[in-house]
């Protein structure tokens, strides 16, 4: 039985009818920018965030850009920002004028972590981005701690949960993408900022109208970087369904540890007190690329995404570091990711476990004896 990495279709036919009367409605209008629709989505999805302001962008990637830029973020600037992430986290760095400073991550969750942060603080340290990576909520209460504001990439987090509120909610400033596959996705490119501090939100609104409240007078050099009225109504449609959805991530995850998956692989790990919306179920192991070929050949879909973390990529070795990223080199070389869904059951994690049984099981048995050998060694020394 082939199971899909993803499934966005699923969870979106029951929604059919509505979608394409949220469609009709902005058709009928003729309002297409910055409209009722993007209004009423800002104002509902602040409110679900737990965050004063939400600003509709045209994507993720702007939205960091535009936020760092919100948080007076600019040339002669570090942000720090992990090396293990999607490329977008880093390359909205440099659009500000400012510099990326690649720091670590805990590889068992795939997240920053105060100490990782710490390392990479510099006298010029304007802001931190902790990514959410894969759903997993970053713990960025304890790196504001430090004393630097954090933006909060949330693009893989919509619907995630921490101990101190929703994703979106944690730091100075979140960012999301609604790319189509992410948690919460619309039909094309959007993205969001959430912030509940005030003279961030009033400068990102600006910022994403080419710096202008009116196109009439301009204060800052900015963008043309607006959420669509259309993809605001869809996402409108779907925002009230986002808990649901996050709830048959989660059981996706529960459903692999109780299939003992982590018998055969490293199961990702939640940041303490967090709720992930697993946006990506990402597992590591030694014996990765073998799984890969394993799970494909069975017709399970799989994906590495980031074997070349950022900072050994070409277009960021004017800011390489040299300072060794052993999380970020481990996560890199054994991760991938396997089906996760709101609809994934118990049938398809039994597929995929079962198919990573079979590539994988000879060395856990022999694993397995070798426990039982030194344990029952132990017990005869005792
Ligand atoms: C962690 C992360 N940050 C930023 C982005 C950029 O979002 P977008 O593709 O909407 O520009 C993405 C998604 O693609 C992402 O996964």
């Amino acid at each position: 039985m082939p199971v899909p990495l993803f499934d966005t279709s699923t969870p979106l036919q029951p929604l059919r009818p509505a979608i394409d009367a949220a469609i009709a409605r902005v058709l009928n209008s003729q309002r297409f920018i910055l409209g009722p629709e993007v209004a009423a989505f800002e104002a509902e999805f602040a409110d679900y965030c737990g965050a004063r302001h939400a600003i509709g962008v045209a994507n993720g990637t702007d939205a960091i850009t535009i936020a760092l830029r919100a948080m007076g973020v600019g040339p002669g600037d570090d942000v720090v920002v992990p090396s293990f992430t999607f490329y977008a986290s880093a390359e909205a760095i440099p659009a500000t004028g400012a510099r990326p400073v690649f720091c670590d991550i805990d590889p068992e969750t795939f997240c920053v972590t105060p100490d990782t942060v710490r390392a990479a603080l510099t006298a010029n340290t304007k802001a931190v981005i902790a990514v959410d990576l894969f759903g997993d909520v970053a713990p960025v209460a304890e790196i504001e701690a430090l004393g630097v504001p954090v933006l909060e990439d949330a693009a893989q987090a919509a619907g995630s949960i921490a101990a101190g509120g929703r994703a979106g909610a944690l730091g100075t400033a979140a960012t999301f993408s609604f790319f189509p596959s992410k948690n919460l996705g619309c039909f094309g490119d959007g993205g969001a900022i959430t912030t509940s501090d005030e003279e961030i939100a009033e400068r990102a609104r600006m910022l994403r109208f080419h710096g202008s409240h009116d196109k009439v007078s301009y204060e800052h050099v900015g963008y043309n970087s607006r959420l669509d009225e259309l993809q605001a109504a869809i996402l409108r449609v779907q925002l009230p369904h986002l808990d649901e959805w996050s709830a048959g991530r989660r059981r996706g995850g529960q459903l692999y540890e109780e299939a003992g998956l982590g018998e055969l692989v490293a199961l990702p790990r939640a940041t303490e007190g967090s709720q992930p919306a697993w946006h990506l179920y990402v597992v590591r192991g030694e014996r990765v690329d073998e799984l890969a070929a394993a799970l494909s050949e069975s017709g399970v879909g799989n994906k590495v995404y980031y074997r070349t973390p950022v900072h050994r990529q070409a277009a960021m070795a004017e800011f390489a570091t040299d300072t060794p990223l052993p999380g970020t080199e481990e996560a890199a070389r054994t991760h991938l990711a396997i089906p996760i869904s709101p609809v994934l059951d118990a049938e398809q994690v039994a597929e995929v476990v079962g198919s990573a049984r079979a590539a994988l099981g000879a060395s856990w048995t022999r694993r397995a004896l070798q426990a039982a050998l030194d344990a029952i060694r132990g017990r005869r020394a005792d």
